[in-house]
Parts: C-alpha cells; sequence; structure tokens
C-alpha cells in the first residue's frame, strides 16, 4: 500500500485538472503575445484566467501576476518592493522568524543590500502576537511579511490585524498564503493585503505555477525583464496550460471547500486521537486551535525524525521531516527552534498533511505502520 500523507510538500493533479489543461498543449497552443487568432484566443483565456483568480481572492484582475510560483511571487514582491520604494527616510523591512527559505533569502539578500531587517518572534504555539509588530514597526518600515500558514506546522496568522498595524505606519503589507488555500477564505481587499503569492501545485494544480498578486498602485521592481509581458512586471511567455490549470485548480478548491475542510478534519482528529492512545511519549508542534486541519506535526521522543521518515517510507508511508523543501538539509528545523523547542526534541519531528484522497484505510494502515517503526526504533535508542 502506498500512503501520500506529504500534501503540504506537493499534491497530485487533480485528474480533473489536467482535462482542463490539455487543450492548451495539443489545440489551442498559441503565444498569448502573438497578433493572429491563434495567440488572441490564448490571450483571452489568459484573461479570463487573472479575472477568476481576482473575483476567488477578491482582488483586481490587474493585479494578479503570473510567475513560476511561490519562489519567484515571493522574491519578486519583497525585493521588487524594497527595492522600489526605498528612500532616504524608509529602509526597513520586517518578516516573521517562520517564514518560508524564500522569504528569508530574498531578506537577507536585502540586508546584503543595506537595508535593515527585522524579525518578528513567534509564540510557542507558533503564532505571532500582532503587539510584537507593533514594537517593531516605524515610519521607515517599507514592507512587512507575515505567511498566512505555516508550511511546517500549519499554523494560522492573524492576517487582518498584521495588515493593520502595517497600514498604520504607511508601510505595505504581504502575505505567503500557498498553505493557506482553500482553509482560510482569502479577500484581499477586507484583510489589507497589498501583496500575496500563491502556488498551483499545493492546491491539486499544476507544477511550476503561481501567482504574486500585486496592489497595482505600489511601484513594483520587476525581477525577470524582457519581452514586458504581464505589464513588464514578470517577462518571459505566458505558461497558459499552468495558468489555466490553476485558475481552475483554486476554484475547484473553493468550490469544494466545506466537504474537503469536513473530511481532512475527520481524518485529522482520528489521526491525532489514535496516536496518542497508542504511541507513548508524543507531543504536537504548535497550536491545535489556530491551525489548518491538513497539518499534524509531531515530536516522537528519544528517536530520529528521519529515521522514522526512512523507516515509513520503506513501508509505503510518505510524509516529512520540516519542511519539504529542504528534506535534504538535516539541520534542525528553524521554526520549531524559534517555537522555543527544547533543543532534545528539534531531530524528533514528523509532519504529516492530509489530502483530498486520502482514505480512513490509509490512515490505519499509517498508525499501524508507525506503531511498529517507533517502538522498532526506540528498542534501540540509547537515550529512551
Ligand atoms: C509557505 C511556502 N512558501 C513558498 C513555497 C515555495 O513554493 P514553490 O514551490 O511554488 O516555489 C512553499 C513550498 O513549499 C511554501 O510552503
Amino acid at each position: 500500500m502506498h500512503v501520500y500523507l506529504d500534501n503540504a510538500a506537493t499534491t497530485k493533479l487533480d485528474s480533473r485538472i489536467l482535462k482542463k489543461m490539455l487543450p492548451y498543449f495539443e489545440k489551442d497552443y498559441g503565444n498569448a503575445s502573438s497578433i493572429h487568432a491563434l495567440g488572441q484566443n490564448a490571450f483571452g483565456d489568459l484573461m479570463k484566467a487573472k479575472e477568476k483568480v481576482a473575483k476567488l481572492i477578491g482582488g483586481e484582475a490587474n493585479g494578479v501576476i503570473f510567475t513560476s510560483g511561490a519562489t519567484e511571487s515571493n522574491n519578486l514582491i519583497i525585493k521588487g518592493v524594497a527595492l522600489a520604494n526605498r528612500t532616504e527616510k524608509k529602509n526597513k523591512i520586517i518578516i516573521s522568524a517562520i517564514e518560508h527559505p524564500c522569504v528569508m533569502e530574498s531578506a537577507k539578500f536585502l540586508a546584503r543590500e543595506g537595508f535593515k531587517v527585522e524579525y518578528l518572534p513567534v509564540n510557542k504555539e507558533g503564532l505571532i502576537e500582532p503587539t510584537e509588530l507593533a514594537k517593531l514597526i516605524d515610519n521607515e518600515t517599507i514592507l512587512v511579511s507575515v505567511m498566512a500558514v505555516n508550511n511546517e506546522i500549519g499554523t494560522i496568522q492573524d492576517i487582518e490585524a498584521l495588515a493593520k498595524i502595517s497600514h498604520q505606519y504607511g508601510a505595505y503589507f504581504h502575505t505567503d498564503a500557498v498553505q493557506a488555500i482553500p482553509y482560510l477564505k482569502v479577500d484581499v481587499k477586507k484583510m489589507g493585503i497589498d501583496f500575496l503569492s500563491l502556488s498551483a501545485h499545493k492546491f491539486y494544480g499544476p507544477k511550476g505555477v503561481g501567482v504574486a498578486y500585486i496592489n497595482r498602485k505600489v511601484k513594483v521592481k520587476p525581477m525577470i525583464i524582457g519581452g514586458g509581458q504581464e505589464d513588464g512586471l514578470r517577462s518571459g511567455t505566458y505558461n497558459i496550460p499552468g495558468i489555466i490549470g490553476l485558475a481552475e485548480a483554486l476554484e475547484l478548491a473553493y468550490k469544494e471547500r466545506a466537504a474537503y475542510l469536513k473530511k481532512v478534519t475527520v481524518l485529522r482528529d482520528y489521526f491525532w486521537k489514535k496516536i496518542q492512545k497508542e504511541i507513548p511519549e508524543v507531543r504536537l508542534n504548535g497550536s491545535l486551535k489556530k491551525r489548518v486541519p491538513a497539518n499534524l506535526n509531531i515530536m516522537f521522543g528519544y528517536i530520529e525524525g528521519e529515521a522514522i521518515l526512512m523507516d515509513l517510507s520503506y513501508k509505503g508511508v510518505y510524509v516529512s521531516t520540516g519542511s519539504a523543501c529542504s528534506a535534504t538539509d538535516l539541520r534542525a528545523s528553524y521554526v520549531l527552534k524559534s517555537m522555543g523547542l527544547d533543543k532534545n526534541f528539534l531531530n524528533s519531528n514528523i509532519r504529516f498533511s492530509f489530502g483530498r484522497f486520502n482514505t480512513k484505510v490509509e490512515i490505519d494502515y499509517t498508525i499501524k505502520a508507525l506503531k511498529g517503526t517507533v517502538k522498532r526504533l526506540r528498542s534501540f535508542s540509547p537515550i529512551v
């Protein structure tokens, strides 16, 4: 049996989405920048996709910029906004201590360019207290960037409160909402979000396509220049099959949201209850209340997360330690570190992320496999 419980790393492309994409590879393959009919048909569909995405996130169609994914979106927004809006008086950005590496590295790049970068701490639950932002922010701040949902622990931040404080100081607000779809009902205008990043492969769409939502009243320095596509904000031939896939996947995610949330919540609660009952010395990392229902990040005392992962993989169960994008990096998770987790427990954690295609039979198989794995590994752990 194969059980995929790594849906926060990436999701399987939904066959209904693939079906919508296929004609754009085989029949409607025009370049959306071409003037002839095939190109203009593609351009029309591109515009419809922008409108669809804009409607789903409560924004304007001309603010929807398609990219190659959230790594690019985050680079464009963090670097592009900071560089375009720097003045003698404004030279600071604030990000949280638990952002994805692509936000972290963009901030480090800006620090090397002479910007002041401040990091918002999180509490033991992995949550940012808005009062912490109020302490760090000032009129020198250009941009505040806080992820809506953390990729490792699934915690949900109070985006509206953070955006409000940012605006009080004349700063713009960005949120990496990659892990938030469809858990949060995103409405950029209502929530005060100036910039937002999305990635289709996190919600059953294709890999290699994302959105940088941009408040078009704000100056942004493009990172990829060339043919001038996306109003000059992101050059490169439009990835029409990917863009169509992203828009359809986003629509489907929200259309099926209620049933999906119910399904993953039931699976997650069942799994967590059983694990606590059947495996001793386990602890949940991050708030259970302010967390997306698809994520459980669990500490298994006395054994290494990597050993658990490999043993489960051998049994056909696919999970992750920390963030899967850096699964080859065995250093302890900076997310868990910043929550103040005891250093003895930093390497004993596994992220289980549930999704659209998981079943109760799979969860039962995983619990059984996990019980055996933990028992075996603990039997030769020197620290039990
Ligand atoms: C929170 C978050 N931001 C950004 C990314 C990067 O997204 P992409 O794979 O589209 O570059 C990921 C991917 O794991 C993520 O989880």
